[in-house]
């Protein structure tokens, strides 16, 4: 079997998350990190950032995989870019998922998409491209998340939930079954989404918004 090149494109902490998840998957090999100038010939858990955005054309000749892996709170718009960026480049953005998360037979991951250690996607749940479901966070059946999500770390989102492309869902937040979050927005850590929220808003708790 021909061995899958990946390309690790960003160098900070999600980065170090992802590596770990890559790794324990076993089925990507790691080749090289993409991060700022600042960032090159620096070590992450053993590997080097070997090279910055403007070489991602050269780097497409010689692996076939890559995955995004910067992180998102305040903005999807790094990830947005660089994922587009990608695809255009022929990069193939492979759906990465821990062996300790349970990902549903009857659910569908989208690509540049990973699950990290912990988290659940049950039966029916639908999720887009170039998310990141972060560790232990929990996706109930039947739930969907559009591309370029975070589902933060011990987030929850309960039955046929909704979040639409680019929101972030802060960590341990509990977002109620049937409710829907529009387009990029901010929900903050630790709040219960109790109804629904319009695009791009920032959701602090309190108020019904
Ligand atoms: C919502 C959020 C993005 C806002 O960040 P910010 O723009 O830097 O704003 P601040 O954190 O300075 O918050 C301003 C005020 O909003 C309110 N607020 C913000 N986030 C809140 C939250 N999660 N719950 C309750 N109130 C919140 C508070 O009144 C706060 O004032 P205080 O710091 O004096 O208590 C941030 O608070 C947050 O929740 N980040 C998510 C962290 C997270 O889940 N990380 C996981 C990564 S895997």
């Amino acid at each position: 079997m021909s061995e899958k090149r990946l390309i690790v494109i960003g160098a900070g902490g999600h980065a170090h998350a992802c590596i770990d998840v890559i790794e324990e998957q076993g089925i990507y090999r790691i080749v090289g990190l993409v991060g700022v100038p600042e960032e090159i010939d620096t070590d992450h858990l053993g590997y080097r950032v070997t090279a910055i955005d403007s070489d991602l054309p050269q780097l497409a000749k010689s692996s076939q995989y890559a995955i995004i892996a910067v992180g998102h709170i305040h903005s999807p718009a790094l990830r947005i870019r660089l994922y587009q960026r990608a695809i255009d480049l022929g990069f193939h953005l492979p759906t990465i998922v821990a062996p300790t998360a349970y990902v549903s037979r009857h659910a569908v991951i989208g690509a540049g998409t990973i699950v990290m250690h912990g988290a659940t996607v049950n039966a029916g749940a639908k999720v887009g491209n170039n998310c990141i479901i972060n560790t232990c966070a929990v996706v109930e059946h039947d739930v969907t998340v559009a591309d370029h999500c975070h589902i933060s770390t011990g987030a929850i989102l309960n039955g046929d939930a909704k979040v639409g492309s680019g929101s972030f869902v802060g960590s341990g937040s509990v977002v109620k079954e049937g409710v829907s979050i529009g387009s990029e927005c901010i929900i903050g850590m630790g709040l219960a989404v109790r109804h629904n929220q319009a695009d791009t808003t920032r959701f602090t708790g309190s108020r019904k918004s």
